[in-house]
């Protein structure tokens, strides 16, 4: 009998539902909330109403384009955190009702592992090579920059994390500076390519070790932005492709530097990225460019799975409905949850 499982990620901004037939993805729906755009960052408030209205279209809409007759579900898998309180309890609450009505098991997914099994979203009829355990991921997103070795499909371990904001944050945070809208961080990934990346310089941080710290170059480019708008009130108009290619640079080189440390350190070289910040065209060309020198076998996840998506909770929770790992009822969402 095939083992069909029902995914729900509801942690930040997106609400979205997934179906997987035996490690095959057939659907993934993705409800985006553009009310936080004019905001600058997501207003908790906002996103938990906002999901609480989408869920249940979603969900419908997940089981319609997969074929899926409700009766037929396995189990249904959740995201239990990190992410915003609010938000993670439509989507458990949702689940748990529906673990329940339908008498199948519950099962609770860390936020940050589906991110990493992404890489193992599986669609019929593809080429994709998968990677082998290890190996190492950058999982880059607006809520965690972390560098995790990966055994098997539940046993990771972080060897490196941010101290202060995340990539994502970084990207997000210098766009407010300059007007851009919530998330900055592809409308910068787009002026970047026609800007020049060496027209500034932001100091980087000096962490030493594995771990990242990006609140440092937020004010080395709010300062650099303020000396200069003082003297020319047209200056973030007339250089914003410039200011977006030395940003998007300097936060590609500290990531990639890391990475380098990372795989010499643990002496993994197949390499992995992950999370929102990985649909980065900058990130992708630099980790091809060192793959070449380093002699590393990359992984780049597809775009539409690089950001928020319940296809990768699916996927987890295929893998975790194999080994049985359940939740009970009682379960509750959590919005630090490390890996
Ligand atoms: O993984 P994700 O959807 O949510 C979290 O779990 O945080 O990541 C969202 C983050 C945002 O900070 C957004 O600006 C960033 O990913 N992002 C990008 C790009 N696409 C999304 N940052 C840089 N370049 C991109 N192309
Ligand atoms: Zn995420």
């Amino acid at each position: 009998m095939s083992i069909i499982i029902l995914g729900i990620e509801s942690s930040c901004d997106d609400t979205s539902a997934a179906i997987v037939r035996d490690g095959f993805i057939l659907s993934n729906i993705i409800s985006n909330q553009d009310v936080h755009k004019s905001y600058g960052g997501v207003v908790p408030e906002l996103a938990s109403r906002a999901h609480q209205q989408n869920i249940v279209p979603v969900v419908d809409r997940a089981l319609s384009d997969a074929g899926i007759p409700i009766e037929s579900l396995s189990a249904v898998a959740f995201t239990k955190g990190p992410g915003l309180l609010g938000s993670l309890l439509v989507g458990t609450s949702f689940a748990k009702g529906f673990a329940l009505a339908r008498e199948i098991p519950l099962i609770e997914v860390n936020h940050l592992q589906a991110h990493v099994l992404t890489h193992f979203i599986r669609e019929k009829g593809e080429k994709k090579r998968y990677p082998d355990f290890p190996f190492l991921c950058l999982l880059v997103s607006g809520g965690h920059t972390e560098l995790v070795v990966v055994r098997d499909y539940l046993e990771m371990e972080t060897i490196g994390r941010t101290i202060d904001d995340a990539a994502g944050e970084a990207f997000d945070k210098c766009g407010k500076v300059v007007g851009l809208s919530y998330p900055a961080g592809p409308q910068i990934d787009r002026l970047a390519k026609s800007g020049n990346p060496q027209a500034f310089r932001f100091s980087k941080p000096q962490i030493s070790g594995l771990d990242f710290s990006f609140s440092g170059l937020k004010t080395s480019f709010l300062y650099l932005i303020r000396d200069h708008v003082k003297d020319n009130p047209e200056f973030i108009k007339q250089n914003l492709p410039d200011l977006s290619a030395a940003l998007q640079s300097t936060i590609v080189e500290v990531l990639i530097e890391k990475l380098v440390s990372a795989s010499e350190e643990t002496g993994i070289q197949q390499i992995a990225i992950a999370g929102g910040v990985s649909a980065n065209s900058g990130l992708r060309t630099a980790l091809e460019k060192h793959a070449g020198k380093m002699g590393w076998k990359i992984y780049i996840p597809e775009i539409r799975y690089t950001t928020d998506n319940a296809a990768m909770i699916a996927t987890t929770g295929y893998y975790k409905y194999l080994k049985k790992e359940f939740s009970g009822l009682d379960v509750s969402p959590v919005a630090r949850f490390p890996i």
